[in-house]
């Protein structure tokens, strides 16, 4: 019975791994295929740059909710794709700011600059964009090891990513705001159950839930 349990986790995980790969290189398939045959709009750079910065906000988030999910619901599963969606956040937002520094500013040092700190949503992308390197270079387990009790108070930047991030979109966005505020209002829940006091009560909860389930089976 035990065994049998432990099979499906083990299942459980490798599908969950399989569905995250798959489902983070969808976008970039679709980008790569639109492009082969010439289906990018009036506005290619534009296209591309949409295009890669929705994806690198959703990881993004999907990757700050898998511990906050784990908390709740106690699926642990989620807490190894954790960095691989985060890796994946960062592969987009790589291609998302390559875009914008390469395909609209000609890799002019002056004329990037200039664009970075005039206008406040380049800003709050590029700061998003440097945590996000930050991040992907110590994803390694060598560099868990060598900065110790460090990596986990730098691996908390996360969270300011995502704030940031959510700035950007926010700030991007010139009527429209439902989708922002969506992302915003995902990210302070996502949030508060971090806070410890908030994090104790619930696994409480799930723990006198569980027990009450089990004394009512058979
Ligand atoms: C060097 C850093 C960055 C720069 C210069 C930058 C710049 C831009 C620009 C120019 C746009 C398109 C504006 C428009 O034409 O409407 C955009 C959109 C966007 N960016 Fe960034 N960005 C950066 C980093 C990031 C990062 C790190 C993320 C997420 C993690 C991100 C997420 C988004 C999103 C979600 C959109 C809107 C997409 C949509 O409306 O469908 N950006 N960014």
């Amino acid at each position: 019975m035990a065994q049998t349990r432990k099979l499906d986790t083990k299942t459980t995980a490798r599908l969950l791994s399989i569905a995250t790969h798959v489902g983070a290189l969808i976008p970039l398939a679709l980008l790569l295929w639109d492009y082969w045959l010439y289906q990018f709009g009036a506005d290619p750079i534009r296209e591309i740059t949409l295009r890669t910065g929705k994806p690198a906000l959703i990881l993004l988030g999907l990757s700050l909710a898998c511990t906050p999910l784990n908390i709740i619901f106690g699926w642990k599963h989620l807490i190894p794709l954790r960095k691989w969606l985060g890796l994946y956040a960062f592969l987009y937002a790589s291609l998302h700011a390559l875009t914008f520094v390469w395909l609209d500013y000609g890799l002019d040092p002056g004329l990037i600059v200039e664009a970075v700190f005039q206008k406040p949503y380049a800003l709050a992308g590029f700061s998003t964009f440097i945590l996000l390197v930050s991040l992907a270079v110590t994803s390694k387990r060598w560099s868990m090891r060598k900065l110790g009790k460090r990596w986990k108070r730098l691996h908390k930047l996360a969270y300011v990513a995502g704030v940031l991030a959510g700035v950007h979109f926010l700030w991007l966005v010139k009527n429209l705001y439902t989708e922002p505020l969506i992302y915003a209002a995902i990210l302070g829940a996502l949030l508060l159950i971090r806070v410890r006091p908030i994090r104790q009560g619930i696994i409480r909860w799930r723990r006198q839930l569980k027990s009450k389930l089990e004394d009512t089976q058979p």
